[in-house]
């Protein structure tokens, strides 16, 4: 891997107690290509624009994949990633399904720690917030005809980031348009689900809602995920979350929070969920909790559930009442190296 390294660091501009979402971009990132059926020309270099030709299939047919992972600090400044490993193989996952080439897990385990360890000065101390990562692939080649690209370029980048949702969500259960139907790439992180949710998502946004709750397509019967987020409900004295099937992305921080309650004994149930089961607990109070959990959300709750025209209010449960929030604590906590990792996520960047 050849590496190319900045003259002068954009650093100094950030004020790290004001971090949005993707408003800065660490000084480099990692750029591999795939040619003539060969991953080459790996190397680590200035952030920057990339020259590509016009006729890219990603431009044309959206051949693109993506991921989102994070890194933290702990007191001491060591770097630590979390489950790079399940974002690795979900990856190639999401690049099949789209007939890209799978990434060889050295390009990308260590054009990720590489890069990581370049810029580690990016990554925030404060509890909370970290370097979001988001390694991503793309067609670069075509002739224009709808097939897929010979030519692909895998790259790297990432943002230092805080809470990406500031308040409690107002959430629309959604009965018209869909994320993913049977047979399609909703499992996957296709750049093009997100783009088809946009203007669903914008008229929710519209009528005051913070996000969807995605529904299955064909029925709108049953709960799929909400956002760029896995959905958990705390229905009666059980965690109950929408089993991962073709139609949801198999998130890792849902994944993760549902471990964590279970090591602590709290009853986990992954199944079909029904919007109307969901509006029962609402109407009769068993519904304690809803929240959405993924990279950038990490654990967020919903003050509100909106149905055919009728806005249900969540219980409003104080902060130590909140299982949301106890169940953060602990993944921060691991994230962060402040507790034990008795289930190994946390991998240390030497
Ligand atoms: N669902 C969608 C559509 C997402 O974009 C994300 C975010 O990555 C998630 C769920 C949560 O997945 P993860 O926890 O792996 O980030
Ligand atoms: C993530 O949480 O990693 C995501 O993919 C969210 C992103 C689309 C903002």
């Amino acid at each position: 891997m050849k590496i190319k390294k900045i003259s002068y660091s954009r650093i100094k501009k950030v004020n790290f107690d004001k971090i949005k979402f993707g408003n800065f971009y660490s000084d480099h990132m990692f750029c591999s290509e795939f040619k003539n059926g060969k991953w080459k020309n790996s190397v680590i270099k200035p952030f920057g624009n990339i020259m590509i030709s016009p006729i890219s299939l990603v431009f044309h047919y959206g051949q693109a994949v993506f991921e989102g992972m994070k890194a933290y600090k702990d007191r001491k400044n060591k770097v630590f990633l979390f489950r790079p490993e399940d974002n690795f193989r979900r990856f190639n996952k999401s690049a099949i399904r789209l007939e890209m080439p799978p990434l060889p897990k050295d390009i990308f385990m260590n054009g990720l720690k590489k890069l990581i360890d370049i810029d580690r000065d990016w990554i925030p101390n404060n509890y909370g917030q970290s370097l979001y990562i988001r390694p991503f692939l793309i067609a670069t080649n075509g002739i224009l005809s709808a097939k897929p690209s010979k030519d692909y370029m895998f790259m790297i980048i990432s943002t230092p980031v805080d809470t990406y949702y500031k308040n409690p969500l107002k959430i629309k259960i959604e009965e018209k348009y869909s994320r993913s139907a049977s047979g399609g790439v909703g499992f996957t992180k296709a750049a093009g689900n997100y783009a088809s949710s946009f203007y669903p998502t914008r008229l929710a946004n519209e009528e005051g809602f913070d996000q969807i709750l995605w529904t299955d397509s064909s029925t709108h019967t049953k709960i799929e995920e909400s956002g760029t987020m896995n959905v958990v409900f705390w229905l009666k004295n059980k965690l109950v979350t929408p089993k991962p099937n073709e139609n949801i992305l198999n998130g890792i921080t849902c994944k993760s929070i549902l471990s964590i309650a279970e090591r602590e004994k709290i009853k986990v149930e992954k199944r079909d969920l029904s919007v109307l089961e969901i509006i029962e607990g609402l109407k009769k109070g068993y519904l304690k909790e809803a929240f959405g959990c993924g990279t950038a959300a990490v654990v967020s709750f919903f003050k509100m559930i909106h149905y055919k025209g009728t806005n249900f209010e969540l219980p409003n449960l104080q902060k130590h009442d909140r299982l949301s929030l106890k169940l953060k604590k602990k993944l921060l906590d691991i994230q962060h190296n402040l507790s034990e990792d008795p289930f190994g996520w946390r991998v240390l960047l030497k």
